[in-house]
């Protein structure tokens, strides 16, 4: 960081709250305020009853979770929301109706056309319409990391069309899922009976084919998530996508298979160029090495991971790509936290 905007930083301070601060997303959200040294004036920890006696640390120092209600916003200016869809639909307005510009991480407000959706190494502009309704939507996981690669390419090819299946870690879903997903595997690992909750099946050695509620199309929400996230945060509802979201017994950062269709011919090479110039992104791309991206090696890392670039052999004018990035952090809470930023960067003074 340079020494004015050091100094810019040490001047102006806000009053941040985290609702869900004991969730995957919430820890998470904490750590990467504490991280990245963004300016935390007071920092209020939100959570439900269940949380209520818990502490978390902040900088070296203990905060109580508080139960979240209907005057935890008085004072507060930013709020970063991951407490499920319902939570948000309920207190992202009162938040914001208190003065808080919320970025909130759930589906809640999404596809509303007056609320922005936004990947900062995308669309940042669009964080200027936070001042609509005070709220600025967080885009879907699986969404994020695609679209942080597809934007460079688009920018060059015009993409067309995108055919994309996941395969998405359980820290996706939450606390809880992950938990079971330690838990099924040590069962069957001592020849007893996994039992499920979270998930409607098995988890452990097992992929299911079933994200979100099914929609009367055929698909998934989180499928759909994928088309209608992409087309706007993009700017541009001709771009075709069509994904098969798969939900596998891994912990923590999502894969994607990307099949991309281009106006105009571009290259594997030329995608590899374009790509490791691009924000955000990190080329690993030499299978003569057997080096390729792999959710192992992105856990706790900010960047998306692209690599397997190669010429869809089909098709004229196809990418084939591989694309794996930390679910947790730039498919949520790094995000939110690039957002926020943004915001007290460029906008609240
Ligand atoms: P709590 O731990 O008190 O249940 P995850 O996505 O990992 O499951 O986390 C969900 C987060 O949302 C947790 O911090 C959880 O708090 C919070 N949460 C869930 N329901 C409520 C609620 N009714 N009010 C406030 N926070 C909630």
């Amino acid at each position: 960081m340079n020494y004015l905007r050091r100094i810019d930083w040490i001047m102006r301070s806000y009053n941040v709250a985290v609702v869900g601060a004991t969730g995957a997303v919430g820890n998470e959200m904490i750590s990467i305020l504490e991280e990245r040294n963004f300016p935390v004036k007071t920092l209020t920890l939100l959570a439900s009853e269940r949380s209520l006696g818990k502490e978390l640390e902040f900088r070296g120092k203990k905060h109580p979770v508080k139960v979240l209600g209907e005057h935890s916003f008085e004072g507060v200016e930013i709020g970063l929301f991951s407490a499920g869809g319902s939570i948000s639909q309920k207190f992202a307005p009162i938040a914001a109706a208190a003065g808080c510009v919320v970025i909130d991480n759930t589906s809640a407000f999404r596809y509303e056309p007056d609320i922005p959706l936004v990947i900062p190494e995308v669309n940042p502009e669009k964080i200027a319409e936070y001042r609509r309704r005070g709220i600025i939507a967080n885009p879907n996981c699986s969404t994020i990391q695609m679209v942080v690669v597809l934007k460079p390419i688009h920018d060059v090819a015009r993409i067309k069309r995108v055919v994309v299946s996941t395969y998405q870690s359980v820290s996706g879903t939450g606390k809880k899922a992950m938990e079971e997903l330690a838990e099924q595997t040590r069962a069957i690992m001592n020849f007893q009976d996994p039992v499920a909750k979270v998930y409607p099946y098995q988890i452990a050695f097992n992929c299911l084919p079933h994200i979100d509620v099914f929609l009367e199309n055929g698909y998934t929400k989180e499928e759909m998530k994928m088309v209608w996230e992409t087309q706007k945060i993009m700017g541009d509802d001709s771009i075709a996508v069509t994904a098969t979201t798969i939900r596998v017994p891994v912990f923590r950062a999502h894969s994607e298979s990307v099949n991309i269709e281009t106006e105009k011919k571009i290259t594997a090479k030329e995608a590899k160029e374009v790509l490791s110039r691009a924000p955000g992104i990190v080329v690993v791309d030499n299978p003569g090495k057997r080096e390729y991206p792999l959710a192992i090696h992105a856990v706790g890392k900010d960047e998306t991971f692209v690599g397997r670039i190669r010429e869809d052999t089909s098709i004229v004018n196809g990418l084939n790509l591989w694309i794996v990035s930390d679910n947790l952090r730039k498919g949520a809470a790094l995000n939110a936290v690039q957002i926020a930023e943004i915001l007290f960067r460029d906008y609240l003074k």
